[in-house]
């Protein structure tokens, strides 16, 4: 639907249709185009133009629930989430159809530099730079629809699609701890390139179905020097990336690799990167095991915490995915079985969920979307999607 809105209401992820006014009053040159980048929002909002045309089809309405400031109560501080960007999501369920195209453009992309640096070509970083951007855009506007994609991979990309993965993880993670500009980016760029040193790493060993032998691991672990040696050839790689591609299988107790590094000499970047990545590695299935359901994997890393994984960012990961992380199936104490569909802004513990089926009377019910900070009702167990026959891949849609 065309609707003519202020362009003080303008938002990102609007598709402008028609910018009213003289053509030479404003630098834009098309005049049809998804208004996707902050810098092309605040020209728009800085130039003097004063409405626009929007397609409400094509792109997002203007907001119809200004957020509320939210209440302070008296609730436990490991159960609070950081308000400041939480609040500012819009539905997940408005994020879903360009996640998917930026997790399909993502894949696409790394799948080509990482192949560009088997070949032994040094990688051209502009494109991880640009496609950082966009990840950085989609996770700022929700990052569980992102998120929630990336969980879903191929056995035979596997590789491209967990750098995708880490990447979102760690810039969703490094907004969580305030970081941004540059410095998030980096972390996104780190993400995405930690592992290209797997691409010397020989294919039957990296996919070897089954457990590796002593011998087999040591050659897969060199793959962080020779990740570390690809970046420094190649141009505009900064000091973030190539430390992130060097130690993010380091441990906080000292007892990782390639160097066994500890204390300060293991900088924020590989502690976020450790933790991005095993919580990826965990959830994802392999050649080998399926993988674990987000809140297990939650569950296994907490027990990791203080020896292998940094405290202080662990909680501030947990706070990033939730308790019940995005994805996760759950049985509720009414027997009904529903799907996280979102993140509850102020509690871990009472996630909206997606209702589907009543294991009271056995039936599908009518999907409903049931906010447990809001209903009598709240999770009795994690269930394992196995054992209820359902793909996680039709409940990547909600
Ligand atoms: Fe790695
Ligand atoms: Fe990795």
């Amino acid at each position: 639907m065309l609707k003519k809105i202020n362009v003080r209401d303008a938002r990102l992820g609007m598709f402008i249709t028609e910018i009213c006014g003289n053509w030479m009053d404003h630098p834009f040159w098309k005049k049809e185009f998804e208004l996707d980048k902050q810098k092309d929002l605040d020209t728009l909002q800085l130039c003097g133009i004063e409405e626009v045309w929007i397609d409400t089809i094509k792109g997002l309405d203007v907001e119809r629930h200004p957020p509320v400031a939210a209440k302070e109560e008296n609730i436990s501080p490991e159960t609070v989430v950081s308000e400041k960007k939480a609040d500012q999501h819009i539905p997940v369920q408005e994020e879903v159809q360009r996640a998917q195209k930026v997790h399909f453009k993502a894949k696409r992309t790394t799948a080509f530099m990482f192949k560009e640096a088997r070949m032994g070509n040094a990688l051209q970083t502009g494109e991880a730079v640009e496609l950082v951007d966009d990840i950085t855009q989609s996770v700022a506007r929700h990052p569980g629809a992102l998120l929630n994609f990336a969980r879903l991979k191929n056995k035979d990309d596997y590789t491209y699609q967990h750098s995708v993965a880490v990447s979102a993880l760690m810039i969703a993670l490094g907004r969580q701890m305030g970081i941004e500009g540059d410095m998030l980016r980096s972390l996104g760029i780190a993400g995405l390139l930690h592992d290209v040193g797997k691409m010397m790493i020989p294919e039957d060993v990296l996919n070897k179905p089954g457990r590796l032998t002593d011998e087999e691991f040591e050659i897969v672990k060199t793959h962080s020097l020779l990740g570390w040696k690809i970046l420094k050839e190649s141009h505009d790689v900064d000091a973030t990336v190539l430390d992130v591609c060097m130690h993010h299988h380091e441990r906080v107790d000292g007892m990782g690799y390639p160097d066994r590094l500890s204390g300060a000499a293991l900088t924020l970047p590989a502690r976020m990167a450790a933790v991005c990545d095993i919580y990826d590695a965990l959830t994802s299935d392999r050649s080998n095991r399926r993988g674990m359901p987000p809140s297990e994997a939650i569950r296994k890393m907490a027990e990791w915490q203080g020896g292998h994984l940094d405290q202080t960012v662990f909680h501030a990961f947990v706070k990033t995915v939730g308790i019940y992380p995005t994805g996760t199936l759950v049985k509720l104490k009414s027997g009904r079985l529903g799907v996280v569909a979102d993140q509850a802004p102020k509690s871990l513990l009472t996630p909206i969920v997606k209702v589907f089926f009543s294991t009271r009377i056995n039936e599908p019910i009518f999907p409903e979307l049931i906010d447990l900070s809001k209903v009598p009702d709240s999770i009795a167990s994690v269930e394992d999607p196995a054992d209820w026959k359902l793909d996680l891949k039709t409940m990547a849609g909600i």
